[in-house]
């Protein structure tokens, strides 16, 4: 269970989080969305302390996080951010083997668990466990990168745009996987998505964000019936609209 109480990040007279409140209970999947530079990945970062908040607390697991050594709870927590990339001078599994080798694992243990690391995500590990980064298409980048956020077998994933660079199948795909990775897991994962479609279909609840404050937590069920504002409103008229689409191409027969 995470516990974020009243966090706040200010950056000199930039608000970025205002007053952030939620819960998150054991195993559940809640999708952070909102519009670009509302505050999601620094709400995000303040999870795992790469950003310290200006006020407010987050608890793990009824554990204060400003308790713990930042290196200690990153240990704990899955985090697969696209902007902070792959060690470049890491061969692939090293990258996804770079926290249990830190947790001190027995080397089979971790090559047996990287190996099916990379099944997971599709990734022949055969043909790209030696790889390094600047090998790999951004695509397969990421993958590599959800892999490392899975390896310690965290209780906790943080998940910022993990699929963004993917080709449709691949993340269609990727998606299913993380569905059942996350059930089997009971992961507790707060993943941050532009894409509302990705949202309404995993998400177990989701936070609509707005100028660093939440406008809207509900389930996917509850945004679509009753969205609290313009603002949520607009935000589900896009995937609403495209499956109303093709449902009428279905309708219209052959
Ligand atoms: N290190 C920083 N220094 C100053 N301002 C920052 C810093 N990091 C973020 N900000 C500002 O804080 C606000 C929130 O940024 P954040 O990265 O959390 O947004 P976001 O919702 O993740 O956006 P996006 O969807 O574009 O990734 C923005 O106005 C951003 O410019
Ligand atoms: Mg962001």
């Amino acid at each position: 269970m995470i516990v974020l109480h009243d966090l706040s990040k200010r950056y000199g007279t930039t608000v970025a989080v205002d007053g952030f409140s939620l819960e998150v209970p054991r195993g559940e999947c809640v999708f952070l969305v909102g519009g670009s530079g509302c505050g999601k990945t620094t709400t995000l970062k303040m999870v795992n302390r790469l950003v310290e908040p200006t006020s407010g607390r987050v608890l793990l697991g009824g554990e204060d996080t400003q308790t713990l050594e930042p290196h200690l709870l990153r240990r704990r927590i899955g985090y697969g951010f696209q902007q902070v990339g792959l060690f470049p001078h890491l061969s692939v599994a090293g990258n996804v083997g770079v926290t249990p080798d830190l947790l001190g694992w027995d080397a089979a243990r971790i090559r047996e668990r990287v190996d099916q690391l990379l099944e997971l995500v599709e990734l022949d590990p055969a043909e790209y466990r030696l790889r390094l980064p600047h090998e790999l298409s951004g695509g397969q980048q990421q993958r590599v990168g959800l892999a490392r956020a899975l390896a310690a077998e965290p209780e906790v994933l943080l998940l910022d745009e993990p699929f963004g660079a993917l080709d449709p199948l691949t993340r269609d795909l990727l998606q299913q996987r993380f569905s059942e990775i996350r059930a089997r897991l009971d992961l507790t994962v707060l993943f941050v998505s532009h894409d509302m479609a990705e949202a309404l279909l995993l998400a177990d609840r989701i936070v609509v964000m707005d100028q660093g404050a939440i406008v809207q937590v509900g389930t996917p069920r509850e945004l679509l019936t009753s969205p609290a504002d313009d603002r949520v409103a607009r935000l589900i008229a896009s995937p609403r609209r495209q499956s109303e689409a093709v449902e009428r191409i279905l309708e219209a027969g052959p």
